[in-house]
């Protein structure tokens, strides 16, 4: 099919003075992150085409440039040598043509003779119920300067969902790799009876590809929908991350409206069967959704996850921007769990570190200059004998406001409570996590409508959105009996976005 080129170069002209101008104003807003991916105005949604490119991270993302709400995709467009300092770019795909002109959906990206290729789904809504009337098709669009992209004149490059027990329609967010000499994807599938799958694609040159089966399922409990698989290798395992929509909750788990998670197993290239084990999650918080990975040049396995929910309250629509992406978290397994940890480069955009030392809480107490709302804090807690500890940050002076971390010793929970956080959603979050010789780490990460808790050296961890007043800035440790924080330090940290190199 012959494209457009010429619409696809004007859709994005268009969306970039759209964004660029209502940028002005949406930076003003006290919400707005300071060190996380935002978009410069408007939508964002799932990481897309996460990549280490020629020396550079690139990262795409889901993105609607003419309004706060979810509407037909674009992909917006940011890139880093460090993982901390972003650039945005110029938006890199538009829905231009026939099979995508509802929406570019998410895909990733990868490198072939050094050009940057992305897979993404073209969405197509053929009548008013989108979760009937839709036509999803595969398509491919290629960069030599890593910047702007070109539609291939073969698109839709996978047209039809095989036949089978596969739904026809629902069938997208293919996650793109390269194994021996072939190229293999992964999409996000369901069965007629709406049960989550993945299917698996080969292909020798990214145009032509072949279905070899359906790599895995989901039995009980597993929802009905799997969006946004993503297949790789971690310390000789075989990981699939993927998005379960509609699980019900069990205990503690699957609170949120969809899940993100992970089994791991062992991938046969030959059957394109992955024999796996059980779903875990990868993050207890509320707000984390999407995620995507990519090795870099270090050979690091580093996750990015879409930092929001669907149908959640997002009061910074009203400010006309809408959604956020996690800070990157490399991925490493420990004891047969993969644990996500904050990448060290973190430390480029740290600034005037406050400490204390061997400080005996009972009761509640703040520690001079242990405040802010851009900021990093890293907490050893020895339990002693307490049985309940914790911290509330963003509080008012008043004491009314403010979110609260805080760890039940008797039922080894670490809680994550933002019922009196503000504006937006409120809600409790619980994660297990067992003292390690009675003591408790943590690592949180406070951006200006964000936080996320990295427990135990991210055995788990937990994020959330909270929208608390530009004011409550405060940080309060308490504990209901004797307890030993054995250090705390606290970083500032730094802006770290710039906007629109040409
Ligand atoms: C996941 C998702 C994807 C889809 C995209 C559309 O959040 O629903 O499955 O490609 O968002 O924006």
């Amino acid at each position: 099919m012959e494209n457009n080129t010429s619409n696809h170069k004007e859709q994005i002209a268009k969306a970039m003075k759209s964004v660029l101008t209502e940028h002005e104003k949406v930076k003003q807003d006290p919400w707005r992150l300071n060190y996380h991916v935002v978009t410069p105005a408007f939508w964002m949604n799932d990481p897309n085409g996460f990549i280490f490119y020629k020396g550079e991270y690139h990262l795409f993302y889901q993105h609607h440039p003419y309004s706060p709400e979810w509407g037909p995709m674009f992909w917006g467009h940011v890139k880093s040598k460090d993982l901390m300092q972003w650039t945005h770019l110029p938006i890199a795909l538009a829905p231009s043509e026939d099979y995508d002109a509802d929406g570019c959906f998410s895909g990733s990206a990868i490198e072939k003779d050094g050009k940057l290729y992305l897979m993404y789904t073209g969405n197509v809504w053929t009548g008013d119920n989108h979760d009937t009337d839709l036509k999803q098709v595969q398509c491919l669009a290629v960069s030599e300067d890593g910047i702007h992209f070109d539609k291939v004149q073969e698109n839709p490059v996978i047209s039809d969902a095989p036949e089978g027990n596969i739904h026809p329609y629902h069938f997208r967010d293919p996650k793109v790799w390269k194994h021996n000499d072939s190229f293999y994807c992964v999409l996000g599938s369901k069965t007629h009876e709406e049960s989550g799958q993945i299917l698996l694609y080969r292909s020798d040159d990214l145009l032509s590809w072949e279905f070899m089966a359906i790599a895995a399922k989901g039995k009980g409990n597993l929802g009905y929908m799997w969006e946004c698989p993503d297949i790789f290798t971690l310390d000789g395992r075989e990981v699939l991350v993927m998005s379960p929509q509609g699980l019900t909750p069990e205990g503690e788990k699957y609170h949120n409206l969809h899940q993100a998670g992970y089994v791991l197993g062992e991938l046969n290239y030959d059957t394109g069967i992955l024999q796996h084990g059980g779903f875990e999650m990868l993050d207890y918080g509320f707000d984390f959704y999407a995620p995507q990975t990519t090795i870099d040049d270090q050979g690091r396995r580093i996750m990015i996850a879409w930092m929001a929910m669907w149908e959640s309250d997002m009061p910074e629509q009203k400010q006309n921007w809408a959604g956020a992406m996690t800070l990157p978290r490399q991925l490493v397994l420990e004891d047969g769990k993969i644990k996500s940890k904050p990448v060290p480069e973190i430390d480029n955009i740290r600034g005037n570190l406050i400490s204390y030392e061997n400080l005996i809480v009972d009761g509640e107490i703040n520690f001079n200059e242990v405040e802010g709302d851009s900021i990093e804090l890293d907490i050893y807690i020895n339990a002693k004998e307490a049985s309940q500890f914790g911290l509330k940050f963003r509080m008012s002076e008043t004491k009314k406001e403010y979110t609260e971390l805080k760890y039940d010793v008797k039922n080894e929970l670490f809680i994550f409570d933002r019922n009196h956080a503000g504006a937006g959603p409120g809600g409790v979050r619980k994660a297990p996590v067992h003292l390690v010789n009675n003591n408790l780490h943590l690592r949180v990460f406070i951006d200006k409508s964000s936080v996320e808790v990295f427990i135990n050296d991210g055995e788990k961890v937990m994020t959330g959105r909270i929208y608390p007043n530009e004011q409550s800035i405060a940080i309060q440790f308490f504990s209901d009996a004797l307890c030993q924080i054995n250090h705390i330090k606290k970083w500032e940290l730094q802006h770290s976005m710039s906007y629109m190199e040409k």
